[in-house]
């Protein structure tokens, strides 16, 4: 039996999961760490605390699993996309990471645009500029820490510092690369042109492969910290949502899943490239050797219903903590008393600003309707309802661009919630399915170590073999008219509010 490794580097904390060849969950540990917020809209994570966290859970999953770490033949590594990790000569981190939820670079946003020309960003790197991904903030390191910038010889995305520390090698693959912003999607290579535009040095970018090939192996210090040994080899990986898809098997066309985690993601596989011309989602190339991915993204999804739940609901976190139970199982009791509409009170999940389809680092969340007779059911529940018509709206973009699916696969942490997974599907109007397994991206990277090292042929064949449907929710027929009145109305805010938006990221 042959044994592969899935590490999976989140915003909330890493996940290691040693799965056997036929897919099994052999071992898995999970390690936390902190968010920083210095400033509103602001976001960071130390590097350090990914290693850490990736050193304890690899090591406890090896000695969990009693499996001779000789026979672990690869591992695969996914993770948080976009985040800027800067370092110096002698490998060691310059200043904390800016990670994806981050909002600070509206103004570098707009350099790009000016210096690479709107159109010629979309044809190269098949994405308008955006805040939260790593070309701007680059540029915004360059602009305003520019002795930072002056000592920085590697510039690395979260997943491949990881990498850096357990091989020693500076190296990324396709998925997550597509999302800093300097690759020419269509080509799958850095773009020089956008590189010269944006005056960023190519030496300074680790080497680009495709999301199952070989990029190293375990160096002798990491195997002495993790347990693992040099016979493990280390593929490409891919980002967390190119991850979730092999994870999930979608990974042919027609197939599509939603993930709820930190952020919420609406994904589907295209093997042929397609670009919404208006930049309202994002076109990436994906895990699956010369395919592609178009995903809306809406940025506080599953963050959302924990800043209600940290802010709210105190007594159900200890209650729960005391029966033994998880807080959210409770937090759901509370807003599944309240009606659909939540008695008329409607969210914007917009606490980090919004990408899919707004686009607007500016934008915050709100809530439209309050009113004396409102318990925290009904703002729990409209929290949850706000968050589920923002992921509807990345599926109307899919579904106008012909790349989406009848049905939905669903995943992430939010996809434990039977009450979430209803409503999802009652407001999506279609089909929703889970899968068997709940390690979304770290079984897709186990797959592709897999694949990297000749335990199976390709990336399709082995999700045919490893990856099972779970349960499947039928959506309710009778409160469509409910929830589509409720959806034309929430379209309607963020017009409404955008200027005030404006204004008050002035104040
Ligand atoms: C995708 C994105 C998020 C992060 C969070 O573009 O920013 O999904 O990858 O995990």
């Amino acid at each position: 039996m042959k044994y592969l490794l899935g590490i999976d580097l989140g915003t909330s904390g890493t996940r290691s999961v040693l799965f056997d060849e036929n897919g099994q969950v052999i071992a898995a540990r999970s390690a936390e760490y902190p968010l920083h917020q210095p400033r509103n809209g602001w976001a960071e994570q130390d590097p350090e605390d990914w290693w850490q966290a990736a050193i304890a859970t690899i090591s406890q999953v090896v000695k969990q699993s009693g499996v001779d770490p000789r026979k672990i033949s690869a591992l695969g590594i996914s993770g948080q996309m976009h985040g800027l990790v800067m370092l110096d000569e002698q490998g060691q981190v310059l200043r904390p990471s800016i990670i994806w939820a981050d909002q600070r670079t509206g103004e570098e946003c707009g350099d790009i645009t000016r210096l690479v020309g709107a159109q010629r960003l979309i044809e190269i790197t098949a994405n308008p500029a955006l805040t939260g991904f790593t070309a701007s903030k680059i540029m915004w390191v360059k602009k305003h820490q520019p002795e930072i910038y002056a000592r920085c010889r590697h510039i690395l995305l979260p997943k491949d510092y990881l990498r850096y520390k357990l091989t020693g090698d500076f190296a990324t693959e396709v998925s997550d690369a597509s999302g800093m912003q300097l690759l020419d999607v269509p080509k799958r290579q850095w773009s020089q042109e956008v590189l010269d535009r944006l005056g960023i040095a190519k030496e300074l970018l680790p080497r680009v492969y495709e999301s199952p090939e070989v990029t190293g192996h375990i160096s002798q210090e990491a195997g002495r910290l993790t347990g693992l040994t040099g016979t493990t080899l280390v593929v490409g990986g891919a980002g967390d949502n190119a991850a979730a898809a092999v994870g999930t098997g979608t990974v042919v066309d027609g197939r599509a899943f939603t993930t709820i985690g930190t952020s919420g993601v609406v994904f589907a596989h295209a093997s042929q490239l397609a670009i919404d011309p208006k930049g309202r989602v994002h076109t990436f190339c994906c895990a699956v050797p010369g395919a592609w991915h178009v995903m809306g993204v809406v940025q506080s999804a599953g963050l959302s219903k924990r800043w209600i739940r940290d802010t709210l609901c105190q007594v159900e976190i200890e209650q729960a903590e005391q029966m033994g139970v998880d807080s959210y199982d409770l937090v759901d009791q509370l807003a599944a008393a309240s009606p659909p509409g939540a008695n008329r009170l409607l969210f914007l999940p917009y606490l980090m600003g919004e990408r899919t389809p707004h686009l607007d680092p500016d934008c915050r969340g709100a809530f439209f309707g309050l009113s004396a007779i409102h318990q925290r059911g009904d703002l729990i529940r409209a929290v949850m309802e706000g968050v589920s018509y923002a992921l509807r709206d990345s599926l109307d973009i899919l579904d106008g661009m012909g790349v989406s699916s009848q049905d939905m696969l669903l995943t992430g942490g939010g996809a434990k919630s039977p009450f979430w997974r209803q409503l999802l599907a009652d407001i999506f109007a279609r089909p929703i399915h889970t899968i068997d397994s709940s390690e979304g991206p770290a079984l897709g990277v186990a797959i592709l170590a897999g694949v990297g090292a000749g335990v199976y042929p390709s990336v399709e064949q082995a999700c045919e073999r490893l990856v099972k449907q779970g349960a499947s929710i039928a959506p309710d027929a009778s409160l469509a008219p409910t929830y589509a009145s409720y959806h034309r109305l929430y379209q309607q805010l963020y017009p409404a509010l955008k200027d005030a938006y404006g204004q008050l990221a002035a104040l």
